[in-house]
């Protein structure tokens, strides 16, 4: 890795705290698998494509469970209150989006306690109006979650095996690193010692020769 690669580490890293520090929108898929007893949270994310343009928003949510065709209402988030009209979600969901602002582009929820009868597809409705200075401008962003529960989360092996790389590059780097910072602070003592020895063997050289130069005056005299 050279000096430059090992500047940009920290540089992508500052990138992307800056970007998470200002809000920048990221359009991220929800997750798919819950895990039965525990809390989920049901992703739902729509960035406002021009972030400059004051806008407002409502975020709707719809379940269909496994098995059944039709959506049924079971939240809704509107001037920053919640309702949830469906018994079966009673007091289990929580707002998880953005908060303190109608100007919604994170709608996602929480479900508390997860049961096996939340399988089945969810829908999240974004309802936003954009006010521009001569007129306001509708627009509507449908997502689908189809969500899973399983007994307990299974990861696949590449998932695995790609976090134990991650280590490995991680450690190995870092010992790189200590055995090139080594080589290096060896190598330059070394050029230290080197250019010492040089240049005393020059002075000595001199001095003989001096003394040489000398012996020589004396000899003429
Ligand atoms: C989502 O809501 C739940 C329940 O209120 C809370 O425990 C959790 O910390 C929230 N997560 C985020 C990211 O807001
Ligand atoms: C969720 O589960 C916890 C622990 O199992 C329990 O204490 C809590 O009452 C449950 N909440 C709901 C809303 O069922
Ligand atoms: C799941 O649904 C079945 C059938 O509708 C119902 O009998 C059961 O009580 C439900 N279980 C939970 C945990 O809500
Ligand atoms: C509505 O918003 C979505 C994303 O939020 C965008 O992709 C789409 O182009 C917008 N529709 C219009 C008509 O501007």
């Amino acid at each position: 890795m050279s000096a430059v690669q090992l500047l940009l580490v920290p540089l992508a890293l500052w990138v992307l705290q800056a970007s998470l520090c200002h809000g920048a929108c990221v359009e991220v898929d929800s997750d798919t698998d819950a895990v039965v007893n525990e809390g989920f949270k049901l992703g739902c994310i729509s960035c406002k494509m021009r972030a400059e343009v004051p806008a407002e928003a409502t975020v709707e949510w719809s379940f269909m469970p496994k098995g059944e065709s039709e959506f049924t209402k079971i939240y809704s988030y509107e001037d920053l209150m919640s309702d949830t009209p469906d018994e079966r979600f009673y007091e289990r969901l929580y707002w998880n989006g953005s908060k303190k602002t109608k100007d919604l582009q994170d709608g996602s929820i929480y479900i508390l306690n997860v049961t096996w009868n939340d399988t089945g597809t969810y829908r999240c409705i974004f309802t936003r109006t954009l006010t521009f200075t001569s007129f306001k401008f509708h627009n509507d962003t449908t997502k689908i979650v189809h969500l899973n529960v399983v007994p307990r989360l299974t990861r696949g092996i590449a998932s695995i095996l790609s976090e134990v790389m991650m280590y490995v590059t991680i450690v190995g780097l870092q010992v790189w690193l200590v055995v090139e910072m080594i080589y290096c602070y060896r190598k330059i003592s070394a050029q230290g010692e080197e250019a010492l020895r040089e240049s005393t063997a020059e002075y000595l050289a001199i001095a003989s020769e001096s003394k040489e130069n000398c012996a020589m005056v004396a000899v003429t005299e």
